[in-house]
């Protein structure tokens, strides 16, 4: 694409129907903010500059934005509309024009919009010499958008509102997407003759186009060739559920022509940011949530949450919840197993069953199979760990650290009272709670031993009767 355009986001609007805290363009879709998308999407198109018009949550809205280089913030203190909205830009359209004699206009309310649509409308813009052109579709329902009003020589002569439309207008089929393309010095002429005088007292800006028309410049439009789905914009949380959904769709079916299995995508979640690898398995209630990466040949799910973590190839993560860890290659995760924060699995490691691991390293091959918490320690490679097994790491006020050497085997229902280091190649009976190191390769039993009264039971009967 050429770099003769700067693009302007309007994402001024209130939101009101979002019913949210949260500024209506930080919504995530796929985990992404919408507006963030948006702006990935067009500065992927190389634009020479980008403003963003903002208003309600102003000060959010750029916190979550960032800066980069070509980022300008354009405020709008008082919502009278998008003409209005493009207007407060009009010193920012005047000072980039010199360089780049173009502008695009979009919403930073509707995320799906996609490069491939943008360039298009770009290239009939420039082929075309028009002053306008706007991204329309043709919908069975055209309710509540603009109407796409042409002549018998397909210029437009206008855009008409839904709510100042006669019946006539209402029946037409083309509607306004939202998006387009000007001639950025044509646009500035425009917004000077900018009315309010329609049925929302407000300053369209849809309306330059009739301007433009009736200065003598060419309007056209460019018929999305994937129909409105791209172009819609969130106002409830209704739609945002449906964007996400149509989102979602278009993101499995990326890692699916990627080789990825999706057994059932209606029950499938996968993040904007995440990655999966080849002949990897995601079977339904799989949810993939923020930049995890997966490798090739894992099988994850049926019911797996794994949240900003690395799992490698070869995996199962079935039933269970991963966050913030690192998982290396053929690892076996679940079924009920939680995976925290700072937690490093080894290859070829396995937890399972009822199984907690907290900000620990679990060496290549360490197996913790049953019911046991482990929290802040070190597992080295090979190490056993049974059933019931508990790392008591907290003593109330401090955290503290249990290390156990490699190939050391660990009975059932162990307690490890930390600070405590189980030295390599090591047995500890079960039932034993540690509280003192144990060296390399002894065995350490730390339980009351057993007594036994033989008869005892039999006795006590013969003495009754
Ligand atoms: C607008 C179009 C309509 C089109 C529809 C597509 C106008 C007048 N109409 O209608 O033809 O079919 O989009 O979705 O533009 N905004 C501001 N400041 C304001 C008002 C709006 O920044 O004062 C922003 C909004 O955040 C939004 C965009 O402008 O991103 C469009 O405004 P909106 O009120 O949503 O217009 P629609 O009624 O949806
Ligand atoms: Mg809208």
């Amino acid at each position: 694409m050429k770099t003769d355009f700067s693009v302007l986001i309007l994402a001024a609007g209130e939101g009101t129907r979002m019913k949210s805290a949260l500024p209506k363009v930080l919504h995530p879709v796929s985990g992404v903010p919408m507006l963030l998308k948006v702006l990935d999407t067009v500065r992927g198109l190389r634009p020479k500059s980008v403003g963003i018009v903002a208003g309600s949550g102003a000060d959010e809205v750029k916190k979550a934005v960032g800066s980069f280089p070509g980022l300008t913030w354009i405020l709008q203190k008082e919502r009278k509309g998008s003409g209005h909205a493009v207007k407060q830009a009009s010193s920012w359209i005047r000072r980039g024009a010199s360089s780049a004699p173009h502008l695009m206009v979009l919403c930073g309310d509707a995320p799906l919009i996609k490069a491939e649509t943008l360039r298009a409308l770009h290239e009939a813009h420039l082929k075309a010499g028009n002053a306008a052109t706007a991204l329309s579709a043709k919908v069975a329902n055209p309710l509540g958008y603009g109407r796409i009003e042409k002549d018998d020589f397909g210029r437009v002569k206008r855009i008409v509102e839904e709510k100042d439309a006669s019946p006539a207008q209402r029946g037409i089929r083309e509607v306004n997407s939202g998006v387009y393309f000007f001639d950025a010095a044509k646009l500035l002429q425009a917004l000077t003759e900018l009315k309010n005088d329609n049925a929302k007292k407000e300053f369209y800006l849809t309306d330059v186009i009739e301007i433009l028309d009736k200065k003598g410049f060419k309007a056209a439009s460019v018929v999305s060739a994937n129909g409105i789905g791209e172009t819609v914009g969130i106002n409830s949380r209704a739609d945002l559920a449906a964007a996400q959904g149509q989102d979602q769709q278009d993101i499995l079916a990326g890692w699916m022509k990627e080789g990825v299995t999706v057994f059932s995508p209606a029950t499938t979640y996968v993040d904007a940011r995440a990655r999966i690898g080849k002949d990897s398995v995601l079977l339904p209630g799989t949810m993939i949530m923020g930049s995890t990466v997966i490798g090739e040949g894992s099988t994850i799910g049926p019911n797996a949450y794994i949240e900003d973590s690395k799992i490698g190839g070869g995996c199962t993560v079935r039933a269970s919840f991963v966050y913030g860890a690192t998982v290396e290659d053929d690892v076996n995760i679940g079924p009920f197993t939680h995976i925290r924060q700072g937690s490093l699995v080894k290859k070829g490691a396995r937890v399972g069953n009822f199984s907690e691991v907290k900000k620990s390293v679990l060496g290549k091959g360490a197996k913790v199979s049953h019911l046991s918490y482990v929290g802040d320690a070190e597992i080295g490679d090979d190490v056993n760990v049974g059933a019931g097994v508990i790392t008591c790491n907290f003593d109330g006020v401090n955290k503290h650290k249990t290390v156990i050497g490699r190939k050391t085997f660990v009975g059932s229902n162990v307690n490890l009272v930390a600070p405590v280091t189980v030295g390599e190649g090591s047995v500890i009976g079960a039932g034993s709670t540690i509280t003192e190191n144990v060296p390399a390769h002894s065995l350490a039993l730390a339980r009351p031993f057993q007594i036994v009264k033989k008869n005892w039971v039999k006795n006590k009967k013969r003495k009754k009767s």
